[in-house]
């Protein structure tokens, strides 16, 4: 996974908890590349959830709601530093429907060995459905993402997740009646 993910993560930390839990979740989950991450390198996706689960257990927080967190103020980070990707689109649906065929394609020209899911979305009279897969299972990720581009754009939608048999995921975003 792009090391900035790592960077991004481990500054929520520092402004979350304190400069020491970084060290300290980083010490417990003894990353195999040394814990000392640049924006540019690439990591061992392992390595994010090793430190995730010692966050976890130093705070007392569940693994999914920190993981949901980090996903919120991951987009957040997303429109800080990439606001060429936001220009013209005034919502979350329309942002969100544009995620695999425009956002992460360019993530992919930028970064040749990023590692990303695969989002299905099909667009109805009512909202979005977005099918979420990836062999690192960030499905909690992908739900903080989702959650953040709705605050951030404002859409009256609910989401709704379905965890479906074969470990993929549907998100349903729907109008609010
Ligand atoms: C401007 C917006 C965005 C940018 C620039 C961006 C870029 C990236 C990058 C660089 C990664 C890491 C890839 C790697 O580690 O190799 C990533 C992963 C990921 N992105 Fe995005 N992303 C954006 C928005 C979103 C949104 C809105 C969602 C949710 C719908 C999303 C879902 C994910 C997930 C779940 C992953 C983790 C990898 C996995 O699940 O396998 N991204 N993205």
């Amino acid at each position: 996974m792009k090391g900035m993910v790592f960077t991004e993560f481990l500054e929520m930390v520092e402004d979350k908890f304190s400069a020491d839990m970084v060290d300290d979740i980083i010490d417990d989950s003894a990353p195999p590349s040394g814990g000392a991450y640049t924006a540019v390198g690439t990591y061992d996706h392992n390595e994010l959830v090793g430190m995730v689960v010692a966050l976890s257990q130093r705070s007392g927080l569940p693994v999914p709601a920190l993981v949901h967190a980090f996903g919120v103020h991951l987009f957040g980070r997303f429109h800080a530093l990439y606001p060429a990707f936001f220009g013209g689109i005034t919502s979350a649906v329309d942002f969100l429907y544009g995620i695999e065929s425009v956002i992460h394609t360019e993530v992919r020209k930028l970064y040749p060995d990023a590692q990303l899911p695969s989002f299905d979305c099909e667009r109805l009279p009512d909202g979005l459905n977005m099918l979420y897969a990836s062999p690192r299972h960030f499905g909690d990720l992908a739900e903080g993402l989702i959650a953040g581009a709705v605050a951030h754009f404002g859409d009256p939608v609910n989401v709704t997740r379905v965890n479906l048999p074969d470990g993929a995921i549907r998100f349903e975003l729907r109008n609010k009646a």
